[in-house]
C-alpha cells in the first residue's frame, strides 16, 4: 500500500492512535470541503432523521441537551435552536464550551450537571466519545430520547450490561429499562443515527465531498512520493482547489443565475480521454449496499462476482461464488477490475487484507 485517504473523524482518531505512519494519509475528514460544505449537509440530515424517527413528538420549544459542541454539534445546536428548541450544551473542551456560551446556549461542564439542572426530552450525542457514563444513566429522565450521531456516545447503554434486555422498536430504536423502572429510548441502533436503515444525507448534498475524495485520490495516485509519510490535510485541500472544485460549486449553486444543473460535460473533461474498461467486478457482502453496487456495476457493463458468507441469499445467477475472498480462484481474482467492499465495517480491513494478499495478483 503506497498511501491512504481517511474520510471519517473516528478513523482519524484510530490512525492517530497507532503512532508514526509509514505511508502518507490524506485527512479528508478535516478537509475544507468536508468542514465547510459537508458538515452543513450532515447536520441537516441528522435533523431530518431525528424528525423522521419521532414524527409524532412535539419538538418545537422543548428542552434538548446536546453533548459535544464540535464541528457537527455546533451546527446541529444552531439548527435545533432555529426550530425553537431550548438547547443546553455540554463539552469537555473549555474553548468549545465558551464558544457555545457566547452563542447564547446554557452550558455545563458535565452531563451530570446538565441533568441535575434541567429535564430534557431529547439528548443528542455528537462527541465521538463515551458521552454518558454509567453514573449519568441514573440521572436520565423517564422517557427521554437519546439521539446518537456518533457510535460511542451512548455506548454505556448500547454496548453495556443493559443491552441484552433492551426491546427493539422496529424502525425507531431500542427501549432500555433502567433501575427504578425508568425507560429511555436510544433512536436507531446505537450507530450514527442519520445512517440508520438509510443514508439521510441527500446524495446531491454530498456530491462535492465525493468529488473531492476522487480528486484527492487521483492526486495521490499521480505522485504518491510527493506527500511525505504521516497524516496531512493541506495537500488534499490544495488538490481540490487546484482542480477547480470551488469554482464549479459556486457556479453550479451560488452564482447569479445558477441553476443547480451541471453542464452536460464539466469543464476540463471535454478532451478525448481513454475510456477505462470495467469488465469484472467483485462485490464483497451482499447486503443493502452490496445489492445496490451489484445493480449499478452491472448496468455499467461489469460482470459481478458476489462473495457473501450468507450464500443462500444470493440470486441463483450468482450462487456459484465462494464465501470468502481467499476462496476466490486465482484466475478469477486476477481478472477483477474493481473490488467493492460492502460487508460490515468491522470486516473492511480483513477483507482488504485478503484482496491485497501477496499471493493474489494485483487488481487494477
Ligand atoms: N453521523 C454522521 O454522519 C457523522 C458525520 C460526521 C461526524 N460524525 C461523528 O461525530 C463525532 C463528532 O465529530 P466532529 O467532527 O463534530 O468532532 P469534533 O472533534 O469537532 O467535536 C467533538 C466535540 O465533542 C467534545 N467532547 C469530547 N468528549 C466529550 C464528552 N465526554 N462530553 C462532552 N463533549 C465531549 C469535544 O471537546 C469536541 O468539542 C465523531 O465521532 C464523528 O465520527 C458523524
Amino acid at each position: 500500500m503506497d498511501a491512504a485517504l481517511e474520510l471519517t473523524v473516528s478513523g482519524i482518531k484510530r490512525i492517530a492512535a497507532v503512532g508514526p505512519l509509514a505511508i502518507p494519509v490524506l485527512n479528508l475528514a478535516r478537509s475544507q470541503v468536508k468542514s465547510r460544505l459537508g458538515y452543513r449537509e450532515i447536520a441537516d440530515s441528522c435533523l431530518r432523521r431525528l424528525r423522521a424517527l419521532i414524527p409524532d413528538r412535539k419538538i418545537i420549544g422543548r428542552k434538548v441537551l446536546l453533548l459535544g459542541y464540535g464541528t457537527l454539534g455546533s451546527r446541529l445546536a444552531a439548527q435545533l435552536r432555529d426550530l425553537g428548541c431550548r438547547v443546553d450544551v455540554v463539552d469537555t473542551d473549555l474553548i468549545a464550551l465558551i464558544d457555545a456560551a457566547e452563542n447564547g446556549y446554557a452550558t455545563y461542564r458535565t452531563a451530570a450537571q446538565a441533568l441535575a439542572a434541567s429535564t430534557p426530552f431529547l439528548i443528542v450525542g455528537t462527541t465521538g466519545e463515551v458521552a454518558l457514563t454509567d453514573a449519568d444513566l441514573t440521572a436520565l429522565p423517564d422517557g427521554v430520547f437519546l439521539a446518537p450521531f456518533a457510535t460511542r456516545d451512548f455506548s454505556a447503554l448500547t454496548e453495556g450490561p443493559h443491552r441484552p434486555a433492551a426491546t427493539d422498536i422496529p424502525g425507531v430504536g431500542l427501549r432500555f429499562t433502567l433501575p427504578g423502572g425508568r425507560t429511555v429510548i436510544v433512536l436507531g441502533d446505537g450507530r450514527s443515527m442519520n445512517l440508520f436503515e438509510a443514508d439521510s444525507i441527500p446524495s446531491q448534498g454530498y456530491d462535492a465531498y465525493r468529488a473531492s475524495t476522487l480528486i484527492a485520490a487521483a492526486a495521490l495516485c499521480a505522485d504518491p512520493d510527493r506527500v511525505p509519510a504521516g497524516l496531512h490535510t493541506a495537500p488534499a485541500d490544495t488538490a481540490i482547489t487546484d482542480a477547480g472544485l470551488w469554482d464549479a460549486y459556486y457556479d453550479l449553486y451560488a452564482a447569479p443565475g445558477a441553476t443547480g444543473r451541471p453542464a452536460a460535460k464539466p469543464a476540463g473533461l471535454t478532451g478525448e480521454r481513454p475510456q477505462a474498461v470495467l469488465r469484472r467486478a467483485a462485490i464483497v457482502g451482499y447486503g443493502v449496499a452490496g445489492r445496490l453496487h451489484t445493480e449499478i456495476l452491472t448496468a455499467l457493463g461489469a460482470t459481478p462476482a458476489v462473495i457473501d458468507p450468507k450464500h443462500q441469499d444470493l440470486p441463483a445467477s450468482l450462487r456459484s461464488f465462494p464465501h470468502q475472498v481467499s476462496d476466490l480462484p486465482q484466475a478469477v481474482a486476477a481478472g477483477i477490475d474493481l473490488w467493492s467492499i460492502c460487508c460490515p465495517t468491522a470486516e473492511h480491513l480483513p477483507v482488504l487484507r485478503a484482496v491485497l494478499a501477496p499471493t493474489r495478483p494485483p487488481a487494477s
